[in-house]
């Protein structure tokens, strides 16, 4: 049956993904690397490091390890200017209500967002408070579409992965959600998440009660 839902966060609950893209785009501006919608679609979902790599293979020059760090600082210092006037405004529609509603079905609610911003942007949305278990991004050492970070949320919950949904906006994400043993819920455009057991244009559309089977605890 049924247990948990686990969500990822840029993209999904906050309007994010659109500042980590712009963030990036500008550094790539910066540094005279070509920055297209095929490099942001496989940045989406991303670790840090993982997204500027795939942002320098096509960079004028190849970049040492202290330089990457500073290159990942600047895009950070970017990205936070921006969350840092964040509100309530900033949740994608719908998004709260979602949650609300996973946890009125009496299921448990986690975080599987690689971004080490997470904690102070759930801060920003007024959300935090929402959510069981958070996964803590720094500890996880395989991006997504690894299951790592979804099993992890798994454990933090204390919920077989097999038990728990997972929702995602990107490809990367939803790859890592099939690693890990979940169904993958995707949101946004199906040619952006084929693999996606079901696709859906956001939380809005949502309804939690389709996946959890009063009798038997779950159909999904
Ligand atoms: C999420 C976003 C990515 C971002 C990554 C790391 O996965 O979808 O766009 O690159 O987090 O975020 P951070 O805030 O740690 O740089
Ligand atoms: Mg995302």
């Amino acid at each position: 049956p049924l247990q948990a839902v686990i969500f990822d966060l840029d993209g999904v609950i906050a309007d994010t993904a659109v500042v980590h893209r712009a963030a990036w785009e500008r550094l790539a501006r910066e540094i005279g690397a070509p920055f297209d919608e095929d490099i942001a679609a496989r940045m989406k979902g991303v670790d840090r490091r993982g997204s500027l790599d795939i942002l320098l293979e096509r960079a004028p020059r190849a970049y040492g390890e202290q330089e990457k760090c500073e290159l990942e600082a600047r895009k950070n210092g970017y990205y936070v200017e921006r969350i840092e006037s964040f509100g309530p405004d900033q949740l994608l529609p719908g998004a709260r209500d979602a949650v609300e509603s996973v946890r009125a079905a009496g299921l448990r609610i986690g975080l599987a967002s690689a971004s080490r911003n997470a904690p102070l942007l759930l801060e920003r949305l007024g959300i935090a408070p929402l959510f069981d278990y958070i996964v803590d991004a720094a500890r996880i050492e395989r991006s997504k579409p690894d299951p790592e970070i979804f099993l992890a949320a798994a454990a933090g919950l204390g919920v077989p992965p097999e038990a728990c949904l997972g929702v995602e906006d990107a490809a990367a994400g939803v790859d890592s959600i099939h690693a890990a043993g979940m169904v993958a819920i995707g949101m946004g455009r199906r040619e952006d998440l084929g693999e996606a057991d079901i696709v859906l244009p956001g939380l809005i559309a949502l309804r939690i009660a389709d996946f959890v089977d009063n009798k038997n605890g779950a159909t999904a």
